[in-house]
């Protein structure tokens, strides 16, 4: 059986949660493949919203089993927080949630790493979610990295204060401040939290899952814009967003790769730093971002908006082999006077419709093409059959340039919100 891969076509936040939930009863496992607790991934049924930052979105599902891959970075202080949280809610999870014990950890010195690195950085920060990511990505690709596996070794402390004593060289006065003791108390609890779950060599599971037929979506986190080798670099993050993400992240052969479900926003955001050519510093801007409720599900930080950008667009579905498009937050758009899409770019006075390696607002400007906007409140449609015509207008247009086919639209933020094409 092939591996199916859901992942973000933007800058992150385009609504993978909620599809992988909406879509986890099809399938047994969920695993997500890289990324960590900067990801923030929102569900929302029978009047319940939730926040996963680790856990794969499939949590709540009776059957599916939900992995935690290789590629990913778990903070222990994090991920008791989300079990404690679920708990409570009387999800039953020793059972559904399996770990990579190749999946390596994040310490609480990563984290203060971070945060020195943004403040070396001063205006040109990347604008992190400040989670520890990119230090812990580079102990891994550095081969220091602490692993899941590790944990019961019996020089796993002697290992963790080696780290931490290297981090302190780094940090030098950087490390003044912090009260390590306490963090040190959470993420040891976090540890024994972890020692609870159920420590697998993921590859080889989800190989044998493969062979007996077993249904599996592999979990993306982060965008395509954001992917480290081909975002919008430095700004970026520190893993392989992209569905080669889903080989290195699971183990999963590229062969074995089935269908590649590319999630979008009907419009743009952007959370931190970094370019952003089709972005809207006016009022219409500010109605999306009240409108679509545009404040991060991680760090609750302000979402920058603006107009949907094909040529970034028509990037990354080339980057992921997209097979299928899924269009989120149709209904944000609602009530506009119009809605623009950039259809191509004037760089340096030439019209392009692919994205240079030094897009930025002052190589790149973006050429537009305006819709007719649709009036209708779109949350309580139930069929898109009977959708306004504007709408109906604006995915033919976009299926047509994308050469992909669009099979869901989403008008709400709840599971039942979902229109199938
Ligand atoms: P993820 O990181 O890709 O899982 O996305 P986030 O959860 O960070 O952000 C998406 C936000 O949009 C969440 O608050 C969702 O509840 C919400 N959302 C998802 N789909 C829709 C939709 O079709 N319409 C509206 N209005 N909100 C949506
Ligand atoms: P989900 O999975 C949106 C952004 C940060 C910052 C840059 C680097 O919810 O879509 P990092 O913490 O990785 O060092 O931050 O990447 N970023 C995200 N933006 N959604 C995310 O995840 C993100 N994860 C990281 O805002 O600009
Ligand atoms: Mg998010």
């Amino acid at each position: 059986m092939s591996v199916d891969v859901l992942l973000g076509l933007q800058w992150g936040d385009e609504g993978k949660g909620k599809i992988v939930d909406v879509l986890a009863g099809n399938y047994d496992i969920i695993a997500r493949f890289q990324g960590g607790p900067n990801a923030g991934h929102t569900l929302e049924f029978d009047g319940i919203k939730h926040v996963l930052h680790t856990i794969p979105s499939g949590i709540f599902h009776k059957n599916a089993i939900n992995v935690v891959g290789n590629g990913v970075v778990i903070d222990p202080i994090i991920f008791k927080n989300e079990i404690d949280a679920l708990n409570k809610m009387g999800v039953n999870l020793i059972t559904k949630l399996l770990l990579s014990k190749k999946a390596h950890l994040i310490l609480p010195t990563h984290k203060i790493l971070d945060a020195a690195s943004e403040k070396s950085k001063g205006k040109s920060k990347i604008g992190s979610t400040l989670k520890g990511i990119g230090p812990t990505y580079m102990d891994k690709t550095g081969r220091n990295g602490l692993r899941v596996g590790d944990i019961n070794s019996p020089e796993f402390k002697s290992r963790y204060n080696k780290l931490v004593s290297k981090h302190s060289k780094l940090l030098g006065n950087d490390f003044i401040g912090f009260d390590l003791e306490k963090l040190e108390k959470d993420w040891f609890d976090g540890i024994d939290v972890l020692k609870s779950f159920k420590h697998i060599d993921s590859e080889h599971y989800l190989h044998n899952a493969q062979k007996n037929g077993k249904k599996i979506l592999a979990e993306g986190a982060q965008g395509t814009l954001l992917d480290i080798d081909f975002g919008s670099y430095p700004f970026v993050t520190s893993s392989n967003t992209i569905s080669a993400g889903a080989c290195t992240g699971l183990g999963i052969a590229p062969n074995k790769i089935g269908d590649i479900f590319g999630i979008f926003k009907a419009y743009c955001t952007r959370v931190g730093s970094g370019p952003f050519p089709t972005e809207l510093f006016d009022e219409v801007g500010e109605f999306i971002g009240k409108k679509g409720n545009e404040f991060g599900a991680t760090t609750g930080r302000k979402r920058r908006c603006g107009w949907l950008d094909l040529p970034a667009l028509k990037y990354a579905i080339a980057l992921n082999g997209v097979t299928k498009l899924m269009m989120m937050k149709a209904d944000v758009l609602s009530d506009l006077e119009n809605i623009k899409v950039c259809t191509h770019y004037n760089y340096n006075g030439e019209l392009i419709d692919y994205l240079p390696f030094e897009a930025s607002e002052d190589t790149i400007v973006p050429v537009y093409k305006e819709f007719a906007a649709w009036k209708e409140d779109l949350t309580q449609l139930s069929s898109i059959d009977d959708a306004p015509s504007q709408l109906i207008d604006y995915i033919d247009f976009l299926e047509k340039e994308l050469e992909t086919p669009i099979l869901v639209v989403s008008v709400g933020p709840d599971r039942t919100q979902t229109l199938n094409r």
